[in-house]
């Protein structure tokens, strides 16, 4: 078994290159801004970082239709510029890894525009087509509300064709060996580019038979091909799928000998970690952690709190998700897509300090390996005048100058919160440096906490029954070494009893805890007060039999 697999321990910081930092003063963040803000995020402690797509692009999705796929769009800067950046990346020890969006293309990419033209090109197959409109056509449709069809008539083709998700992106025909080849081609170029591997976009749907012959089933030796691809270029490289399945299939997705994909997002745990949140009931959490339990010794869960698209709620069931709604987004303008909040963390915890460290140390201390987004290391806000998911996806605020200093220009590419509580005046970077007990300098501590306890990312867990679902204790073992983690999910000062033999030491503060002489600690939480223990001294014991 190999015991230093680097996305075991990483902590993962995500980022568009586009709401970062301007560099040249026309509204756009690019990689000359996002190469100068390398050592906040190395001071931050981060060790990897995902960037969301910057290749050529209409940007109607926000980069999630590709243009072409061998191109840094030029609002960003070009290919030069971001092998700058790798470089500059890989000085501060900072790992890479980019969105691969390979389900669909922009309409606008060449293939589809030669496969839309001429019906004998070699790329008409790349896409999926119907003569006839499909009776399934307003079935499937990733965003309800907001798109009509998965068909939509093409009059240059004079044929319909398959969208998983907005018109403007049709779906690539990824059973055909042609497309196959073009995926992992744009793999390969870009790890010669210097990344680290790929947070591969809508997994299932690219995995899945797809067009109206076609059984929608997964095709999951797909999934091995990749990985075998990826590991003949790049030993250490790893696919991180955005795969929001069902926990029966998870052993499917990383390949019951681990042959298959190394990571993926824990949305399973992510949505009954919001419901635990919001009702302050960690039993649902609980029970998820042990049904998402079983996976391969190489494999491992990414966990995250909010990320770029809205908090898909989507499986819960529909008195929890209402219970969701009404604590953390109850108008229906903070809600997406019949099945989701579009709000940031910080708003959704009506920015109470405590809540968001109970929340981001909860999730820390997951079994696996916890995933940031931008700004919530300084508690950001949300536009909710912005249509959809742009909502949560401002610019980074970096301080108190005019468009809290991301850009010069007079209209940056998204509007900067700039009033309220979550303005940049109130939360900015440069204020909350100066600050040693601002939620930056926090976030900053819990990373280097995290990245000292591997047993997090690496050992085997059990959760401990305290009598009160509205605790969640955790105890991890790894290599002879036991830690233990406490998050008391509820506004209210209480005591619980953990029974363990050895000395707990607090790593966060000294409320260490002896046991009695029947081996048990009385535990004493404030509200929403969180402890994170070492079994036993700090000393850090290798377990011997591994050498
Ligand atoms: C994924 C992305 C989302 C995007 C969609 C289509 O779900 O996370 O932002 O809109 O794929 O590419
Ligand atoms: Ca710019």
């Amino acid at each position: 078994m190999i015991k230093d697999l680097w996305y075991k321990n990483a902590v993962v910081y995500c980022l568009h290159v586009g709401t970062f930092m301007d560099s040249n003063g026309d509204g756009i963040g690019d990689f000359e801004g996002l190469m100068r803000r390398l050592d906040y995020l190395a001071g931050l402690g981060v060790t990897t970082l995902w960037l969301m797509p910057f290749q050529k692009s209409p940007r109607k999705d926000d980069g999630y239709d590709i243009s072409d796929y061998y191109a840094v769009d030029e609002c960003f800067g070009h290919l030069g510029d971001f092998v700058d950046f790798t470089h500059q990346a890989k000085q501060r020890g900072i790992r890479l890894l980019i969105d691969l969006v390979v389900n669909h293309t922009s309409d606008q990419h060449k293939w589809f525009q030669e496969a839309r033209s001429d019906p004998k090109s070699r790329y008409r197959d790349f896409y999926l087509w119907s003569d006839k409109k499909p009776k399934d056509a307003e079935k499937g449709m990733v965003f309800p509300g907001v798109q009509k069809s998965t068909w939509t008539r093409d009059k240059v083709a004079g044929a319909y064709y398959f969208h998983r998700f907005y018109d403007f992106q049709p779906d690539l025909n990824t059973q055909n060996p042609a497309v196959q080849d073009e995926i992992r081609k744009i793999m390969g170029f870009w790890l010669e580019l210097g990344v680290d591997g790929f947070r591969m976009d809508a997994m299932p749907f690219v995995i899945q038979g797809k067009g109206i012959e076609e059984q929608h089933v997964e095709h999951y030796t797909m999934l091995r091909e990749f990985r075998e691809f990826l590991q003949w270029r790049r030993g250490d490289a790893i696919i991180l799928a955005e795969a929001n399945v069902m926990p029966k299939l998870n052993l499917s997705y990383f390949g019951e000998d681990g042959d298959r994909l190394e990571m993926m997002f824990n949305f399973w745990v992510n949505q009954r970690t919001f419901y635990a949140l919001a009702t302050g009931d960690a039993r649902p959490l609980a029970r998820a952690l042990d049904q998402t339990r079983d996976r391969p010794e190489t494999a491992q869960w990414a966990h995250f709190l909010r990320n770029h698209d809205e908090l898909d709620l989507g499986r819960l069931t529909d008195d929890q998700r209402e219970k969701v709604f009404e604590a953390l987004g109850p108008d229906k303008d903070m809600q997406l897509y019949d099945r989701g909040i579009r709000r940031r963390l910080a708003p959704m915890l009506k920015g109470d300090r405590r809540r968001l460290e109970c929340a981001y140390s909860l999730m820390f201390t997951l079994p696996g390996t916890p995933v940031l987004r931008y700004g919530d290391e300084l508690g950001m806000g949300d536009d909710l005048s912005l249509p959809e998911r742009n909502c949560a996806r401002t610019p980074m605020q970096w301080s108190t100058e005019p468009h809290a200093g991301f850009t010069r220009a007079d209209k940056p590419v998204l509007p900067v919160i700039d009033d309220g509580p979550y303005g940049f005046r109130q939360v900015n970077a440069a204020d909350q440096r100066r600050d040693p007990s601002s939620m930056l300098n926090w976030t900053e501590r819990l990373i280097r906490m995290r990245k000292e306890v591997p047993e997090l990312g690496w050992g085997e867990f059990e959760v401990i029954d305290v009598k009160n679902p509205g605790v969640l204790v955790m105890h991890y073992e790894w290599r002879n070494n036991s830690v233990v983690t406490v998050h008391n999910l509820l506004d209210e000062n209480l005591e619980i009893t953990l029974p363990f033999p050895q000395k707990l030491t607090s790593l966060f503060d000294t409320a260490h805890s002896e046991p009695d002489k029947r081996h048990r600690h009385h535990i004493i939480l404030e509200p929403y007060g969180y402890r994170w223990y070492r079994a036993g001294g700090l000393g850090y014991i290798l377990d011997r039999r591994s050498y």
